[in-house]
């Protein structure tokens, strides 16, 4: 017997070591390789920084080189950031390899808007080496868009589509919580979002997937964040917020048409949230809401999305992919595979 899948798993934090863990208890997975530039890690054994308990026999390496050779994996499932610029020569290096590559990277998920120039290089470079490439998590990749967009399947007209993500930022790790601006001042946070842009990437990808999908053309796209403020003084396991100050944030994005809205995307990701949830709306025929009661949870939806995606993107034909394009993801119970047998 053998393992279906073999995985480089490209990036250590909190969503790679996660992925490592359940990689770690699935029976078709086989861990090759492990890369992460963290000098804490280095020459640590993959389990080790997973924190699992035991071995993986996988030593975490800062090279890239050293782990990305053709043949080496089925797919690399990389989790290192959010900006497709910075992650670009990562991706390049999978790709060159003839290696398929599943990524969280949120400018990934439909990036021919906002990314262009890279998206083409990217879809040329999967061609060239017979490699597939998959941006895929939550969100983007599930709640905002691919559900929204499976939902359309049973209308027979669609005028407008407006989803709600309301998460209660007080369950969330502390690097999601300063990613909101828990605890900071109004004026720190307008200094900090003028600076580095504060809240969710993502949202102009979700759009823009959903208004291509329905052969929707848009004017433009626009982003506002506001800071949600304290009424009393509050904390969490890590922040204090008195009252006054940023306890979260509110994000709303709009697709506009002939100037009009079409797609509205509401996130509030804030502590103290009362009734998280996410809301589908669709207004057409017949109108639709969906809502998902205390709302997808982010970080095992995004290792599950992950995981899910990769028997579709092995089988998957070469190129810049994204959801839409691959047969319906699922969960499927994960079996060891006779030595020599294809694929089913
Ligand atoms: N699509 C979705 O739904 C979704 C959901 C969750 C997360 N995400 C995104 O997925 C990414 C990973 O999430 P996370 O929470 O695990 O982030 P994280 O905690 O910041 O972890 C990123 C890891 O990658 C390493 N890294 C950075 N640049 C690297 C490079 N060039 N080569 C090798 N390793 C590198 C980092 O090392 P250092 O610490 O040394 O920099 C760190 O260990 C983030 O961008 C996040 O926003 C997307």
């Amino acid at each position: 017997v053998t393992r279906e899948f073999r995985v480089v798993q490209y990036g250590l934090g909190a969503i790679g070591r996660m992925v490592t863990r359940a990689l770690a208890e699935r029976p078709d997975f086989q861990l090759v390789g492990v890369i992460d530039s963290n000098p804490e890690f280095q020459g640590l054994d993959a389990g080790a920084v997973a924190e699992i308990g035991r071995p993986l026999g996988m030593t975490v390496t800062g090279d890239p080189q050293k782990v990305l050779r053709a043949g080496i994996a089925d797919v690399v499932l990389h989790c290192t950031g959010s900006s497709l610029p910075a992650v670009y020569p990562q991706l390049e290096l999978c790709l060159r390899a003839g290696l398929n590559v599943v990524s969280t990277c949120e400018e990934l998920f439909y990036p021919w808007r906002r990314h262009g120039d890279l998206a083409r290089r990217l879809a040329a470079l999967a061609e060239t080496h017979g490699a597939t490439l998959l941006g895929t998590g939550v969100n983007p990749g599930f709640v905002m868009d691919v559900l929204p967009l499976l939902v359309t399947n049973v209308c027979l007209n669609v005028e407008r589509i407006s989803v709600t993500r309301v998460l209660d930022a007080g369950t969330r790790r502390l690097p999601f919580q300063q990613k909101v601006g828990v605890g900071l001042s109004q004026g720190e946070f307008q200094r900090r979002h003028a600076e580095v842009g504060m809240g969710h990437v993502g949202l102009t990808e979700s759009i823009s997937l959903l208004a291509d999908s329905l052969g929707w053309s848009l004017d433009t796209i626009t982003n506002d964040i506001e800071p949600v403020l304290a009424e009393q003084s509050l904390s969490t396991q890590f922040l204090d917020v008195p009252e006054g100050q940023v306890k979260g944030i509110r994000q709303i994005a709009q697709g506009l048409s002939s100037g009009s809205p079409v797609i509205t995307m509401r996130l509030e990701m804030a502590v103290d949230t009362v009734d998280p949830r996410d809301v589908i709306e669709i207004e057409g025929t017949p109108p639709l809401r969906l809502r998902i009661d205390g709302g997808v949870p982010g970080d095992p939806a995004t290792v599950a999305a992950l995981l899910n995606a990769v028997p579709g993107v092995v089988a998957a034909r070469p190129g810049l992919l994204s959801p839409r394009d691959l047969p319906l993801p699922h969960w499927r119970v994960g079996k060891l595979m006779e030595a020599g047998a294809n694929r089913a």
